[in-house]
């Protein structure tokens, strides 16, 4: 289906998705999604759409990668505002398939795994994400067969893991890491934050508010304190942000930095419940540098 000949074409179907990829000459760029579409993902968009001639977009909430507990069913699903931010953004193909589309065979018996890296923190907390989260990513590479992909740093461990499978796996695509998109008050721009109450909300900034109070400090265990003085209080608040994980690990393989001396990159993530809702946020750092 053509929404306008020149501008943003939605297709459905893994034929229809070569048809429209058929006679494009260039790079191709995607944007892998679950929809919901916020200007976090405008700002995947637009770096996308400043390295490459064709960009993709795939808005897919994929059933793999949430446990049976979690918000499948609830996730938020827009496909007709997904589509206008997709045509402001000048993507050129969104390709929105259906679960039997991507999933043929029915549930997959052959997974990525994710290996130690997976198990940690979003691992830990969700058992079988990951290896959801990396099967999709490798399937939609396969059928998208991009040049580069496009990755949010708000998801850090997905991004380190989808990074590793290129690596360990020899696909050939370039992962490209885009900054995480805030709000003017530091919060950090996530589908899920629709889900949050207008209380909430104001106990929720105290996420970014620890990690940017974290990344005051020069060293891992003053960094932790002072991440953990910030969450102490809102801990306290009404409604209470009850704290999951603290982490500051190496970005590369998600190992905690146990060393107070480290100097290096460091990731520095927070995951917390506020009210029925689950927050992560973190930032990049660099310590010692
Ligand atoms: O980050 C997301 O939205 C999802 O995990 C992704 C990468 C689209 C895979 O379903």
């Amino acid at each position: 289906m053509t929404l306008n000949p020149n501008e943003t074409v939605l297709v459905h179907t893994r034929a229809q998705l070569e048809a429209a990829r058929a006679g494009r000459i260039g790079d191709v760029a995607v944007v892998m999604t679950m929809g919901a579409l916020h200007e976090g993902h405008q700002a995947l968009f637009r770096a996308a759409r400043q390295s490459a001639k064709t960009v993709v977009a795939t808005i897919f909430v994929n059933p793999l990668q949430f446990g049976p507990n979690e918000d499948f069913d609830r996730y938020p699903r827009a496909l007709e505002a997904d589509l206008k931010l997709c045509q402001e953004s000048e993507v050129d193909v969104v390709f929105a398939p259906t679960v039997d589309e991507v999933y043929p065979g029915g549930d997959p018996l052959v997974r990525i795994v994710p290996g130690p890296m997976g198990e940690v923190y979003e691992g830990a907390h969700r058992p079988g994400h990951f290896s959801g989260m990396l099967t999709i990513v490798n399937k939609l590479i396969n059928l998208t067969a991009p040049d580069y992909v496009f990755f949010g740093q708000k998801d850090a461990q997905q991004l380190a893991l989808v990074r590793r499978m290129v690596l360990d796996l020899n696909l050939p695509v370039e992962v490209v890491a885009v900054p995480t998109e805030r709000e003017p008050d530091g919060m950090a721009r996530s589908s899920r934050n629709r889900y949050l109450s207008a209380q909430e909300r104001v106990s929720a900034l105290a996420l970014s508010r620890a990690l940017f109070a974290g990344a005051t400090q020069a060293a891992p265990d003053a960094i932790r304190d002072a991440v953990r003085e910030v969450l102490a209080e809102a801990g306290r608040a009404q409604p209470p942000v009850v704290l999951d994980y603290l982490a500051l690990v190496d970005p590369r393989d998600f190992t905690e930095i146990a060393d107070p001396g480290y100097a290096g990159p460091a990731v520095l993530a927070v995951a917390a419940k506020v009210g029925a809702t689950r927050l992560i946020d973190n930032l990049p750092l660099e310590i010692g540098g």
